[in-house]
């Protein structure tokens, strides 16, 4: 049997799940979430027990995703169980479009009517979210994610654990560092340094992480 964990059970992890069913690859697709005894009756797929649980289910469920919305910890998560054995696919719904010339690293997700426009690179563990579109030539580092509705124009980099909200917008050739939130509707015109909200048309900077 070719099984797929999927590594949290809320709202992002049910639209995965609901990806990863949609493509076919998987005879079976299993929860697994620090609330299982709450959740085990109450979603469409079963919960199988607690992420520490995973490495006890590695017969039947070799594959799995982390469907965790923080990104540093999604990614953390990942690698911890790509070091306990588990294979760390990337999933794409069967309505969005990836060019052949593009890179998309391990556990990244990548849901329905989004696109990933040739050579452009998506770093492990990312998230291209409903709709979202990365034009030709970006690059994305790890632990990005675009909510729905983003875009990205050709040649834009983003850094590792960046959070693009909905709808945001950035022209081409800009970069934006990491670890960097920018607000929903933002369009983004100018370079974006690291650790810093930007929010607005065009984007300004309102906050800076410590
Ligand atoms: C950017 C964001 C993270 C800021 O949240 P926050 O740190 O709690 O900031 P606040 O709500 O305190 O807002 C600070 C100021 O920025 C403004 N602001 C916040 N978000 C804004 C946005 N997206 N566009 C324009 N202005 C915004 C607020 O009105 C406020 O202005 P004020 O000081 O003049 O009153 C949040 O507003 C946002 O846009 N989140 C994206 C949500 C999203 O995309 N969800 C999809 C999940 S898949």
């Amino acid at each position: 049997m070719k099984g797929l964990l999927v590594a949290g059970a809320g709202g992002h992890g049910k639209v995965v799940a609901d990806t990863a069913s949609e493509t076919g690859r998987w005879d079976a697709i299993a929860f697994i979430d620090d609330r299982f005894e709450s959740l085990r009756k109450m979603i469409k797929y079963p919960v199988l027990g607690k992420l520490d649980d995973a490495p006890g289910f590695l017969g039947e469920y070799k594959d799995l995703v982390v469907a965790i919305g923080d990104n540093l910890i999604r990614v953390k998560l990942l690698k911890n169980f790509s070091d306990v054995g588990f294979n760390l696919p990337f999933i794409v719904h069967p309505t969005a479009y990836v060019s052949r010339d593009a890179i998309i690293e391990p556990g990244c997700v990548i849901f329905a009517q989004a696109a990933v426009n040739a050579g452009s690179r998506i770093g492990f563990g990312s998230i291209i979210n409903t709709g979202s579109t990365v034009d030709h030539d970006c690059f994305l580092g790890e632990g990005v994610h675009l909510s729905p509705g983003v875009h990205l124009a050709g040649e834009v980099n983003v850094g590792d654990y960046s959070w693009l909200g909905i709808a945001s917008s950035v022209i081409q050739r800009v970069s934006i560092g990491r670890d960097v939130i920018v607000g929903a509707g933002t369009v983004v015109v100018r370079d974006i340094l690291d650790d810093v909200t930007v929010v607005g048309v065009p984007g300004r900077v309102i906050k800076k992480s410590d």
